[in-house]
């Protein structure tokens, strides 16, 4: 069987006799570009040499990159779509054109020498020319001049044969792209047709003669360059005549630890998910092993991240699987340590990290799932549940139904300006696990409220609080700065009834008979008839706090971790201002 390790040096030694230097991979974040959130092909970390820099390994490069796709994530499951690959390239900055590349491509995919594909199941696609630029006959005449049949090289549009990086500008041009039939080798159509799921794109040369620039235009560039990519997964897989590139040496012992993992073949119904969660926690693994590891949050990388994790964590429930990411992230590095040594140096990062994202969404998935079942919206099962918008809208999609994504992100907005402040600190640490975070520190601030009554006296009263992901603040009337003791037994009272593992519970009374059970009200609050009290404590009578509030809390007091103040300062004349976070 031929392995990756094989094809990366093949190809690396190829090219090497062609005159190119080697160049590492560039990192996952691309540095200095906000049009990506991740390096989605080789010629990314090499944008500013295609447009004219000089690079200091000369004219002819290859490589092998990393990289991240999230385009193509809803075909993730298919035999050939993965949000990480390796691409292997080659470029010319200014120096070799279309001929020379195309001959090589030919070359290296046929020769018995390199890769010794059968050049009858080989087609290939050339740009047939627009306004923008005329049809691309030099690269035609290339293909047939190699022996490639007229029928199997098709004409088609910018949309299949123009490529340029993710953003709006940037380097560009016409290219040609290389498929091979992965159907029955004996029924090989004459013409492609680059609708049939057997003809496997492989290749791609790319003809970067244009600069498109902000007003739509494309200049072209003073010089001509060839940027190429081939994936390896695909081109493996191909190699070796499989028709799913998991059943690759990149993927089977994944695959391999999933079956063990959950006592099922990979086999049926079961094979989507195995590939997807293979597909997602390896990507998980490369971000966060990344030599710029990023880790799950709400925005940007951070977001994509959390997606593949959490929708990895739910694909595992089908398969009966629990906290197995890291089980799969060991396989990925011992299966890429050797190319990407990176991965066994963050190897500490990356187990912490997924590890605790997957047990903070176990936490709210179950429950989440009945609450999609019983047609909650996109919004709670985000903000309460931490659903990552595309996961429920997938999770519908499987119902055969549609959700109102609109409507989520009105709902978003307004959520987001009622509660700037909160926002601004969730979109740091996780608004989607904001709901059970809020409801731990806000059971923390009532702790927090009669533990400061006890310590300081029954006349301290709440003038109000604000809780972010990250922590709770607690504004309330007081004429000093706390001591350092007082601050010291009003944490330890807290931690104390933290360590009792109270319940927290709630009960609805008439307003009276509220006020009659001492229960502490919010600063400035309007109330109804009828109020709700929670209290801590087994019963009403002997809780040790209770206060009228609406909710929402956790349901005991043993959930909060450690408690501990952060700062106590003035806030207005007569007022302290608290900020505490729970560790
Ligand atoms: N940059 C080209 C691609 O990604 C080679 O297909």
């Amino acid at each position: 069987m031929t392995t990756a390790s094989d094809i990366r040096e093949k190809y690396l030694n190829f090219f090497k006799e062609k005159g190119h230097a080697v160049i590492p991979s560039a990192s996952l974040v691309p540095e200095n570009d906000p049009s990506v959130l991740f390096t989605t092909a080789g010629m990314h970390p090499l944008v500013p040499y295609l447009l004219g820099e000089k690079h200091p390994s000369g004219a002819r490069l290859a490589d092998v990159q990393k990289c991240i796709r999230t385009g193509d994530i809803d075909e993730v499951g298919d035999y050939c779509h993965h949000t990480f690959f390796e691409m292997l390239g080659n470029w010319s900055l200014g120096d070799y054109f279309k001929k020379e590349v195309i001959a090589w491509s030919f070359e290296f995919l046929t020769s018995e020498k390199w890769l010794g594909l059968d050049k009858n199941r080989l087609a290939v696609s050339v740009f047939k020319g627009d306004a923008d630029a005329p049809f691309d006959e030099e690269a035609f005449e290339t293909w047939k001049s190699l022996g490639i049949d007229e029928k199997r090289i098709a004409k088609l549009p910018k949309k299949n044969n123009w490529w340029g990086p993710a953003g709006d500008t940037g380097p560009c041009g016409p290219d040609t792209e290389m498929f091979y039939w992965v159907g029955d080798p004996d029924k090989v159509p004459e013409s492609f047709n680059d609708d049939s799921p057997f003809w496997l794109e492989i290749w791609n040369d790319v003809f970067m003669q244009y600069n498109k620039n902000l007003d739509g235009n494309f200049e072209p560039l003073s010089q001509k360059n060839v940027d190429t990519g081939m994936g390896l997964e695909r081109t493996l897989a191909v190699v070796n005549g499989f028709d799913d590139n998991y059943k690759t040496d990149l993927f089977w012992p994944i695959i391999e630890k999933i079956e063990e993992l959950s006592g099922k073949k990979y086999q049926g119904d079961l094979i989507k998910a195995m590939r997807i969660i293979a597909d997602h926690l390896k990507a998980s693994t490369f971000i966060l092993g990344d030599e710029k590891g990023v880790a799950p949050s709400n925005t940007g990388q951070g977001y994509v991240l959390r997606r593949l994790i959490r929708r990895a964590v739910r694909y595992g429930k089908q398969l009966g699987i629990k906290l197995f990411t890291k089980e799969i992230a060991k396989v990925v590095i011992e299966m890429y340590s050797r190319v990407y040594p990176e991965l066994l140096k963050n190897k500490d990062f990356i187990f912490d990290q997924l590890t605790q994202e997957e047990e903070k969404f176990e936490k709210t998935l179950e429950h989440g799932l009945k609450e999609f079942e019983r047609g909650t919206s996109p919004f709670i099962l985000f903000t309460t549940y931490g659903f990552p918008i595309e996961m429920t809208k997938e999770l519908a999609a499987e119902q055969g139904k549609e959700i109102d994504e609109q409507k989520f992100k009105e709902e978003m907005e307004k959520h987001q300006d009622l509660s700037r402040t909160a926002s601004a600190g969730m979109f740091k640490g996780g608004l989607s696990d904001a709901g059970e975070e809020n409801k731990r520190l806000h059971t923390a601030t009532h702790l927090l409220h009669q533990a400061l009554q006890d310590v300081l006296g029954v006349e301290i009263t709440q003038k109000g609080s604000n809780i972010t992901a990250e922590r709770l603040r607690f504004d309330f009337t007081f004429s000093r700065k706390m001591t350092d003791e007082e601050k010291k037994k009003v944490e330890d009272l807290v931690n104390e009834k933290i360590a009792e593992k109270l319940p927290v519970q709630k009960i609805i009374l008439k307003k009276e008979e509220a006020e009659k059970t001492g229960a502490s009200h919010a600063f400035g609050d309007k109330y109804g008839d009828e109020v709700s009290v929670y209290f801590i404590g087994d019963s009403l009578e002997t809780a040790w706090s209770k206060e009228f509030c609406g909710g929402p809390h956790i349901e005991n007091t043993g959930d909060l971790g450690h408690f501990k103040i952060v700062k106590e300062e003035a806030s207005s004349a007569g007022i302290r201002r608290i900020k505490a976070v729970l560790e």
